[in-house]
């Protein structure tokens, strides 16, 4: 399996290049699953000043638990998905109601939480703990996609299976949170959806499958479904 120093020279671009987000450099696990939920299907720009207005209104799990969901949803307004604040709260009172307030420590035990899947489960055990998991998002399937030339077609059955083997297997086991946000950051701003701008210049352009084919375009596969 080429490994090429895949994390090395990925962590080398992120220190370089990442974008100094407020959820970055924390490790507290309410905040790191408040910016993972208020993340999905929404974009940084879009998230941060949520981000910042919920963590100001509720700084603790035991804060966002006792508000009232009228509130949640007021603060939510503009977002969308509605059913996400709604889990918010939800898991809110769980985390306080069962778990004492104290977030769950290991991916497996975050995945039992109600609104938690396999993504924001890895996103918290390796932002918060170092827990080495890889995070698979739309970002990290198209990154992985290109630069392995993985056909395999995102919206199939046996995607996360065949990506998350490869994203497992690229993960050290000693920087799991840099390794992560680094991949997610390098699709976000330089393996972009489409046509990426500078592919001569990539640190992985040596390397790179969807380079060497000029199939950019085509990887990720993602049929309709
Ligand atoms: N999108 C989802 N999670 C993110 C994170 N931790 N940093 C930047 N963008 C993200």
């Amino acid at each position: 399996f080429p490994q090429f120093h895949f994390s090395q020279k990925l962590t080398q671009w992120y220190e370089i290049h990442k974008r100094d987000l407020p959820w970055r450099n924390i490790t507290n696990p309410y905040y790191i699953w408040l910016s993972e939920i208020i993340l999905q299907q929404t974009r940084v720009v879009q998230g941060m000043p949520y981000y910042y207005k919920f963590v100001e209104a509720f700084p603790t799990v035991f804060d966002l638990a006792a508000a009232d969901e009228a509130e949640v949803l007021r603060l939510w307004q503009g977002l969308g998905y509605y059913s996400r604040a709604r889990n918010l709260h939800a898991t809110a009172k769980i985390v306080v109601d069962e778990y004492k307030g104290v977030f769950p420590d290991s991916y497996q035990e975050l995945l039992k939480l109600k609104g938690v899947g396999s993504y924001t489960a890895a996103a918290i055990a390796s932002f918060s703990y170092n827990e080495p998991v890889a995070v698979l998002d739309g970002n990290v399937y198209r990154v992985l996609s290109r630069v392995f030339g993985i056909e395999t077609d995102i919206a199939s059955n046996e995607a996360k299976k065949v990506y998350s083997e490869y994203a497992q297997m690229l993960l050290p086991l000693q920087n799991a949170d840099t390794h992560n946000q680094a991949i997610m950051e390098f699709g976000a701003i330089q393996c972009t959806p489409g046509t990426p701008s500078d592919c001569m210049f990539c640190i992985f352009a040596n390397e790179c499958v969807a380079h060497a084919q000029g199939r950019q375009a085509v990887l990720p596969i993602k049929s309709k479904k």
